[in-house]
């Protein structure tokens, strides 16, 4: 197993996904422990983006409810009633938010007062969403098709992991 994630900071956005996606999956390949997997993804992710991603984390679906899961960044709201805030928005639509204002997001749940905008995308189990990862950033719009694009193939890599347990 790889002991660190190497991302050049001067790539553009689409090639520092392009080089983080495979050493993440080479990070979770040969472990068995979900929580173990979704906690190095979240750090991958905090700090392969460093210093535009402020917080990283999943949220697991509990009923009508979505429960903090593993994470990197500030202590964080441990339950968001589905429909509300940008995750319970993300789990009812069933698909990724983006949102570039987060004042201007009818509900949206300020755990920070830093974060600024948010992208949001559900993990499936065949039609069902069983979990959300969440990323904030202090930017403004730091979020865009190129980030939808890669966090989902994230999400599908994830919903693997979370369907062999
Ligand atoms: N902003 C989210 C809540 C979770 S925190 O950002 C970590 C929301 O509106 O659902």
């Amino acid at each position: 197993m790889p002991e660190s994630i190497n991302i050049i900071s001067s790539l553009t956005k689409e090639e520092k996904y392009k080089s983080l996606l495979p050493q993440i999956v080479e990070l979770v390949r040969d472990e068995t422990d979900l929580i173990t997997n979704l906690a190095q993804i979240c750090a991958a992710l905090k700090y392969g983006f460093f210093p535009d991603f402020s917080w990283v984390g999943f949220y697991f679906r509990r009923g009508d409810e979505l429960v903090l899961g593993p994470f990197q960044g500030p202590v964080a709201c441990s339950r968001i009633k589905i429909p509300q805030g940008v995750c319970g928005s993300a789990v009812q639509r069933k698909e990724t938010i983006i949102v570039a204002d987060v004042d201007k997001f009818p509900g949206h749940i300020a755990c920070s007062s830093e974060s600024k905008s948010e992208i949001v995308t559900p993990i499936f189990y065949g039609e069902t969403v069983i979990a959300v990862l969440d990323i904030d950033s202090d930017k403004y719009s730091n979020f865009d098709e190129t980030d939808k694009l890669y966090i989902e193939k994230l999400c599908r890599l994830v919903s693997e992991l979370m369907s062999q347990i």
